[in-house]
């Protein structure tokens, strides 16, 4: 097992204020119901955000309980990685603006694009910030306003998404083994139109057309997505385990991207960790994509089922197609 050179010093998360359930979203005149969405995916409701929660406001709320629970300043931050595929405005990167919020007067900051995957992803280039000498203390957010290019018309779609932000603040260790023990990652693009948003960048611009048919929102081929889901997150959990030479029953906790509950029953049974070890909160979230694990990690905390010593499996898989996997010990 390797010496870790980072841990998990602080996590935070934040919602939007309102709660809408399956039942609002099919009184919105889509043709589904509470029975498809919970059989099908597992989610119960999820948080929106109003006009006045940016994606801003939520991550920067999420990163000031991260960074007190570190017991970090403002100005102790060396960088900030902040994962989405929903930025507050297309340029400049929404982790600047963050920084403005927070005071991190000193940080560098910059927005990673790796869709479910941002939130890991951007923890593993903390880590590596922090490996090669160039930072001490990252913040790392992953964090979604998913309703704002979400089709509110196509209930493919719209049933699975919702908003929210989860911050973790990622330290160099000082010997000892807690931290990151092992690191994953990979990308597929040979598939990106399988989930991706067609129009609103370079190839199709915004138009009145495009915003017409819906075309600048998330597309997504459900039952293609879930089959390449399934298969990533299981080979993810197997090279994470490997590569820290552990084994399922070392792992005290899963925590899996929320995106369904059928994923995540196939990815724990692929990896051969009981229910009772695995974290699922995506019936009161919804997918949150770069901000699932991060929110999940908080509240796992939070409820005591991951607490000091605690060795904890995460497996990501998002658009792009991106996957990957960490083991971290708390
Ligand atoms: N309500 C009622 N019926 C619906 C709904 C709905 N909200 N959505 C689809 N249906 C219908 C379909 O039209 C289809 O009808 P048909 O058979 O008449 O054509 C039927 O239900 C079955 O549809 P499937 O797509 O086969 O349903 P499936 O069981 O695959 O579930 C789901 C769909 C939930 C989308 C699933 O495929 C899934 O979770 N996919 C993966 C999602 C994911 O992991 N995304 C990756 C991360 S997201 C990111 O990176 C941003």
């Amino acid at each position: 097992m390797k010496r870790p050179v980072a841990y998990i010093a602080g996590t935070g998360h934040a919602v939007p204020r309102r709660v809408v359930t399956n039942d609002d979203i099919a009184a919105m005149g889509l043709d589904t119901n509470d029975a498809w969405i919970v059989e099908r995916t597992g989610i119960r409701q999820r948080h929106l955000a109003a006009p006045d929660e940016t994606l801003t406001s939520l991550a920067a709320q999420a990163s000031r309980q991260a960074m007190e629970q570190a017991g970090v300043l403002p100005g102790e931050i060396d960088v900030i990685v902040l994962g989405t595929a929903s930025p507050d405005h297309l340029l400049p990167a929404t982790a600047v603006e963050v920084q403005a919020a927070l005071g991190c007067s000193r940080a560098a900051a910059f927005d990673l694009g790796a869709a479910c995957s941002g939130w890991l992803y951007s923890a593993i280039v903390a880590e590596s910030l922090i490996a090669g000498g160039s930072a001490d203390t990252v913040l790392v957010i992953g964090a979604e306003k998913l309703s704002s290019i979400v089709n509110w018309k196509d209930r493919n779609t719209c049933v699975l998404f919702g908003d929210g932000a989860g911050a973790t603040v990622l330290r160099r260790a000082r010997g000892g083994h807690r931290g990151i023990l092992s690191s994953y990652m990979r990308s597929d693009g040979a598939l990106t139109q399988l989930l991706w948003r067609p129009a609103g960048g370079n190839v199709e611009p915004l138009s009145p057309e495009v915003m017409a048919e819906g075309r600048h929102c998330i597309q997504m081929a459900g039952r293609e997505v879930f089959k390449h889901a399934v298969r990533s997150m299981a080979e993810a959990t197997d090279r994470a385990l490997d590569a820290a030479r552990l084994t399922a029953n070392d792992i005290d906790l899963l925590i899996p991207h929320q995106a369904n509950v059928r994923i995540i029953d196939a990815t724990a049974k692929h990896a051969g960790i009981p229910p009772e070890r695995v974290f699922v909160n995506v019936d009161r979230y919804g997918n949150t994509s770069a901000a699932t694990i991060p929110i999940a990690l908080n509240e796992a905390i939070q409820q005591g089922r991951v607490k000091e010593g605690s060795t904890v499996l995460f497996a990501a898989f998002g658009a792009g197609f991106t996957w990957g996997s960490l083991v971290v010990r708390f």
